[in-house]
């Protein structure tokens, strides 16, 4: 399946997070926002260190793969030791990584960088909303995709943090051809001004799987813009 991280589309790539699927039918659920239009799945790893909660895994990545063989798998590790998942995600069928600037020094990130893309996939760097844009400035070299944290991660359901969009707004300026993604909170009622302020890799847990399935089409078009 092609990368659409790595498309050099300019159109906006749509991404659910399972997070809010029922994962007692994730199967059903994810499969259904991929027939929806969805461009990608977006799976949020936990390790209840890092984060205040635990999530998924790579068997659960692994599952995803064997049942929507066509899925692009977009995992973002939410994890204080992304080293540690970085092969099994991949050997689980993740086409994306993500790992966040705060657990890492330049040096860790430059080598986690090579070996996420020396298994083939792309990579990405994630920034909390507390912390300074400088720290991913820092690390933008190494990264496809910037992800701009727009609600402090643990779950989903809570309120967008507008002030987050100064990151976005500024790393866009910085960097007009890489991809840029938000996620936390985004809504088909804000989506616009995430759009224009830069982003084009739109995550959303609560806006599509908090409604139901027959509406989950027309939501996913809402947040590409039509
Ligand atoms: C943050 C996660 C997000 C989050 C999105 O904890 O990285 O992907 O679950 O959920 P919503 O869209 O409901 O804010
Ligand atoms: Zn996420």
């Amino acid at each position: 399946m092609a990368n659409p991280i790595l498309s050099p589309s300019r159109l906006p790539v749509i991404a659910p997070s399972i997070l809010s699927a029922d994962f007692a039918n994730m199967g059903r659920d994810a499969g259904g926002v991929l027939r929806a239009g969805a461009d990608a799945l977006h799976l949020d790893v936990m390790d209840g260190h890092f984060v205040p909660n635990l999530t998924m895994g790579p068997d659960l990545c692994r599952c995803l793969r064997q049942a929507l063989p066509d899925a692009f798998l977009d995992v973002h590790l939410m994890v204080t030791d992304p080293g540690l998942f970085v092969e099994p995600f991949a050997r689980a069928g993740a086409g994306n990584i993500t790992f966040h600037c705060e657990v890492v020094t330049r040096d860790a990130a430059v080598a986690l960088a090579a070996r996420i893309r020396g298994l083939g996939l792309s990579v990405g760097i994630a920034i909390n909303p507390p912390t300074p844009v400088e720290k991913i400035e820092a690390l933008a070299d190494l990264a496809d995709m910037l992800l701009v944290m727009s609600v402090n991660p643990g779950y989903s359901g809570q309120a967008f943090m507008p002030e987050t969009l100064a990151k976005t707004r500024r790393l866009r300026a910085a960097h007009p051809t890489k991809r840029i993604q938000m996620d936390g909170g985004v809504t088909v009622d804000n989506c616009s001004q995430v759009r224009a302020e830069g982003c084009d890799v739109i995550v959303a847990a609560t806006a599509v799987f908090g409604r139901p399935a027959a509406e989950r089409p027309g939501i996913i078009t809402a947040l590409r813009g039509g």
